[in-house]
């Protein structure tokens, strides 16, 4: 078992990882919970149907009393009115502000149940049982919830941590393969970011002997939520610190939204954009040409991915238009080496151009 504290301003907690943890939750949250306050289990059927029975089981054995109420699976359904209808269930369910929400599924169900849990009578504990590769290193950790408006992503939201994060990898084994890739990018992005270690061991693997082996299943992602842990330890709010999660997101965000959000899984955009980042870095003399070539080769191992069209600009023009800019002024989380990145606020178009034409002729290859 692996516990990683995460010490925010506002709230410490931890993020317990071990495969197969899942059957032993309900114990765990006894202990925590001191006593056994009703909960509520927030999830989508997709998750129900494979691991439901699996928790439910071990919460009963425990003598936690649970209740379970779905949302509808999918993207769009990040909305504030699935945060309404659930506040509804759970009012008409006798939930009171004693009540525990815990969100089990990816990081749609993180967002929305984390939403749900930090405004449901102004706010009530919260668990968090991720079950995508996105959402266990990455979306569970770090406080952030929010749901989608029609004119852009994550745009209503708050900061609220939750009680404890439970990770158990072997959650992973019914997701379908694209997803699991997909999320592991972000894995390859905290290795970048400040973990050489982790980065040198998934650029030497195969997805799939990545996926099989359990043991470097569980490092993987808790180095991964390490990293993330320790950022938003020092970091809460999104300050400059928390910006080198960012690392890929500049360019991947873009693509996301050049494409509707309908082509790339969000892994896949930052995947293409770590490579793009990791070109404008050597245009711009802050890296060796190997270290770029390392990310890209290490990137690219794991498969082809889907195609990039997009022109410079309407990428920069995105770019410019995307949430976390401030006044208009683009910031690239560059790597200097493998394990260290830089926030770049200076980057000229010319080395854009020529990042994106790379991974436009990358995708073709
Ligand atoms: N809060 C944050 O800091 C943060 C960070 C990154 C991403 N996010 C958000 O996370 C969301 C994406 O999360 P996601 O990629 O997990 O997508 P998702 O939650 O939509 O899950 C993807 C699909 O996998 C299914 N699924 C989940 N667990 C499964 C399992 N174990 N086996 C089989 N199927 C399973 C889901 O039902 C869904 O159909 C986005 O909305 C994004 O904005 C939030
Ligand atoms: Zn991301």
């Amino acid at each position: 078992m692996v516990r990683i504290p995460v010490n925010t301003p506002s709230h410490s907690y931890e993020a317990i990882i071990e495969h197969g943890i899942l059957s032993r939750a309900g114990s765990i949250l006894k202990e925590l919970l001191s006593g056994t306050p009703p909960l509520f289990i927030v999830t989508v059927a997709p998750v129900r149907r494979r691991w439901g029975k699996v928790l439910m089981k071990s919460l009963d054995a425990a003598g936690v009393p649970a209740k379970i109420i779905e949302m509808h699976d999918g993207e769009r359904f990040k909305r504030l009115s699935t945060v309404e209808s659930l506040a509804e269930d759970l009012l008409k369910a006798g939930a009171d502000r004693k009540v525990v929400v815990l969100a089990f599924g990816g990081g749609v169900v993180g967002d929305v149940g984390g939403m749900l849990a930090s405004v449901y009578m102004r706010g009530v504990t919260l668990i968090q049982i991720p079950t995508t590769a996105q959402a266990q290193l990455d979306a569970a950790i770090g406080g952030k919830t929010g749901v989608n408006l029609r004119a852009g992503k994550n745009l209503v939201g708050t900061f609220y941590q939750p009680e404890l994060v439970l990770i158990d990898p072997a959650t992973l084994a019914t997701l379908p393969e694209r997803e699991f890739r997909a999320g592991m990018y972000e894995a390859i992005k905290c290795g970048v970011i400040g973990n050489e270690e982790l980065f040198v061991r998934l650029e030497r693997c195969s997805i799939k002997e990545l996926r099989k082996d359990a043991e470097f299943l569980g490092w993987t992602i808790a180095e991964s939520v390490r990293l993330k842990a320790q950022v938003v330890s020092a970091d809460e709010r999104e300050g400059d610190l928390r910006r080198v999660l960012n690392f890929g997101h500049t360019i991947g965000h873009a693509l996301e939204a050049a494409t509707g959000y309908r082509q790339f899984l969000h892994g896949e955009a930052v995947a293409w954009g770590m490579i793009a980042a990791a070109r404008i870095a050597t245009d711009v003399g802050l890296c060796h040409d190997s270290v770029c070539e390392r990310i890209r080769e290490g990137v690219l191992r794991w498969g082809k991915l889907p195609p990039v069209n997009l022109q410079t600009a309407k990428a920069i023009k995105l770019m410019r238009s995307d949430k976390k800019t401030e006044a208009g002024v683009l910031h690239f989380v560059l790597p200097s080496k493998i394990g260290r990145v830089e926030v770049v606020k200076d980057v000229p178009e010319s080395a854009i151009a020529v990042a994106l034409a790379e991974i436009r002729k990358a995708s073709r290859g």
